[in-house]
C-alpha cells in the first residue's frame, strides 16, 4: 500500500487530475487536495508558499527556525517525496488556488495506523470551513485507500484552534508529554522533558487518536469509502 504514496508522489503533470482528491461539501465541489509531487517541488512558487505559511505558523510547531527556500526544497524532497511512508497535500479553494496544506506521515501498513500532520491554512479559501471538510477528505482516503484503523495526532497543547477541530473529527487524547524549549542559534526546539518536571511544565504535547469506526460512526455519510473493487471499507 506505501506504494499507493509513492504513486501519487509520482504524478506528472498530465495526470495529476486523477491524483487530486476533490474536497465536497454538501455534494458541492468546493476543493481539492492536490498532492505534492516530484515534479511540483521544481516550481519555485510551491516551495514559496509552503516556506511563507510555515514561517508565519511556525509557533504551532515543535521546531521553529528561519526562512530559507533552499532548505524548504531540501525538505519537500528528503522529508516528502523520498520517505516511502509520507505524503503532503496541498490544499486548493474551488478555483484551484493553493490556500493550505495537510498530510500524512508514519503510514504502516502492517499495523494500518499513520499520523495525520502539517495541518496549515496558509490564506482564507473562500469557502469558510474548508480545512475541516480537507481533513474530512484526507481522512476518508487515507481509510479507503490505505485501510488505516487508527490515525494519530500530535498538537501542542495551548492551540486551542487545532484541538477543536480534531475534537468535532472524533478524535481524543492519548498521552499528554511536558516539554523544554531548546535555543540553537536561531533554531527553537520544543523537546520532551527527560525528567518530570517540578511544576507546570512550559508546554506540552498533546497526543491525540482518532479510530476508523469513530470516524466513520460520525462522518460515514459524507465521505465516499467505496475503494473502486466492489469493496467498501467499513
Ligand atoms: C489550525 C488551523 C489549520 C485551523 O484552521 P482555521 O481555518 O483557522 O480554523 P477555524 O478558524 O475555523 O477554527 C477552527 C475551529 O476552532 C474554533 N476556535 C477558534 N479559536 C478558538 C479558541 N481560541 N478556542 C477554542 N476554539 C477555537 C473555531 O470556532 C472553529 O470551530 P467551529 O468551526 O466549530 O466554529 C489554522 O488555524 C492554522 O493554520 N493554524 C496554524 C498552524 C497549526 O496550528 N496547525 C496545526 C498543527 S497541529
Amino acid at each position: 500500500m506505501r506504494s499507493i504514496l509513492r504513486d501519487y508522489k509520482q504524478a506528472r503533470g498530465e495526470q495529476i487530475l486523477s491524483y487530486c482528491l476533490p474536497i465536497i461539501v454538501d455534494g458541492k465541489v468546493q476543493g481539492r487536495l492536490r498532492p505534492l509531487t516530484h515534479e511540483s517541488i521544481d516550481h519555485e512558487d510551491v516551495i514559496k508558499s509552503l516556506m511563507e505559511w510555515r514561517v508565519a505558523a511556525g509557533q504551532w510547531f515543535a521546531t521553529q527556525f528561519p526562512p530559507n527556500e533552499e532548505g524548504t526544497r531540501a525538505w519537500a524532497q528528503h522529508q516528502i517525496i523520498d520517505m516511502d511512508d509520507r505524503i503532503l497535500f496541498i490544499i486548493e479553494d474551488e478555483d484551484h488556488t493553493p490556500i493550505g496544506q495537510i498530510g500524512l506521515m508514519h503510514y504502516d501498513e502492517t499495523a494500518k495506523t499513520c499520523e495525520y500532520d502539517n495541518l496549515l491554512r496558509g490564506r482564507k479559501g473562500r469557502y469558510g470551513n474548508i480545512v475541516l471538510h480537507a481533513l474530512l477528505t484526507l481522512g476518508g482516503w487515507s481509510l479507503r485507500e490505505l485501510g488505516v484503523l487508527k490515525g494519530y495526532l500530535n498538537v501542542l497543547s495551548d492551540n486551542a484552534r487545532a484541538i477543536h477541530i480534531y475534537e468535532t473529527l472524533g478524535a481524543v487524547e492519548v498521552q499528554r508529554t511536558p516539554l523544554r524549549k531548546e535555543i540553537e542559534g536561531e533554531v527553537i526546539r520544543w523537546v520532551p522533558t527527560k525528567d518530570q518536571p517540578d511544576g507546570e511544565p512550559e508546554r506540552e504535547m498533546v497526543t491525540m487518536v482518532i479510530t476508523r469506526e469513530a470516524f466513520i460512526r460520525r462522518f460515514g455519510h459524507e465521505i465516499d469509502l467505496d475503494n473502486g473493487e466492489g469493496k467498501t471499507w467499513t
